[in-house]
């Protein structure tokens, strides 16, 4: 049995404004229980002007809510003439746990590089946030027999320069492209190979305490019916959700995938 906690995160993409993103975390707040928290770590990643109102929301609840508050980008500098940017360092100011970094969204529509990812991770780590740093390959690089290998590189750029310390107490997402809003999930054995991958690499340029600590989330049409399945794999440590975290109701059912 693993000792790693599960975290099972939402992330809203360009979805919800702030009235629509308080309703949403009121609503899953008052169907999670303190059994749920105690088994699974939560986090919610909304875009980044509902940041603040639900921040307030989780702190001004007569029992703050321990939902961790996520992002899904950021700029790897603190400040400066970066237009249209937010810095890892804002997004500490608002209590923000988990930054996502390299989602293949960023990758392929904006163009982000491994070394961008490379300088986010360690960007988000000096602003004492954990980073979600995001692998995955695509149906052709899947169909040509080359997932590992994308996988590896993309695992080990992001990781480069950090201490095994540093990779230990992170969380690594693997996302097929494929996967992700298709509603054609990875079979729970594929997911797991590949998630057994991540953690060989991260034992390889880390150390065996990092693997073993390291929280490795599966992403790509992750839905109640299916959580339960993918999360008892050994190398499967929770998921990123993106449609599915949209709807109280089938969010709070993933995160009971341990009930
Ligand atoms: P879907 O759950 O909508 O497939 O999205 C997955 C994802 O990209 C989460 O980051």
């Amino acid at each position: 049995m693993s000792k790693r906690k599960p975290l099972i995160s939402g992330n809203w993409k360009m979805h919800h404004n702030h009235f629509e993103a308080l309703q949403l975390v009121q609503k899953l707040s008052y169907q999670l229980t303190s059994d749920d928290y105690e088994a699974v770590d939560v986090s919610v990643h909304p875009p980044f002007t509902d940041l603040r109102t639900v921040q307030t929301f989780f702190i001004s609840e007569k029992e703050p809510v321990p939902i961790a508050l996520g992002a899904q980008h950021c700029h790897h500098e603190d400040q400066g003439a970066f237009t249209g940017e937010v810095s890892p360092a804002m997004l500490a100011k608002l209590d923000v746990r988990y930054v996502i970094a390299g989602h293949s969204e960023r990758r392929e529509l904006f163009g982000e590089t491994d070394a961008d990812v490379n300088r986010k991770v360690q960007s988000i780590l000096r602003h004492g946030m954990t980073p979600i740093l995001c692998c995955g390959e695509t149906l052709e690089e899947r169909e040509a027999g080359s997932t590992e290998a994308k996988v590896t590189g993309q695992v080990e750029a992001g990781l480069a320069g950090l201490t095994p310390e540093q990779v230990g107490g992170m969380v690594i997402a693997y996302e097929p492209i494929w996967a992700i809003g298709t509603g054609r999930t990875a079979s729970s054995e594929d997911a797991q190979a590949v998630c057994q991958v991540v953690r060989t690499v991260v034992g390889r340029v880390a150390g065996a305490e990092a693997a073993e600590s390291v929280r490795i989330q599966y992403g790509g049409s992750v839905k109640p019916t299916n959580a339960a399945e993918l999360m008892a794999q050994p190398d499967i440590d929770g998921a990123l959700v993106g449609g599915a975290s949209l709807v109280a109701d089938d969010f709070a059912r993933i995160v009971r995938f341990h009930a």
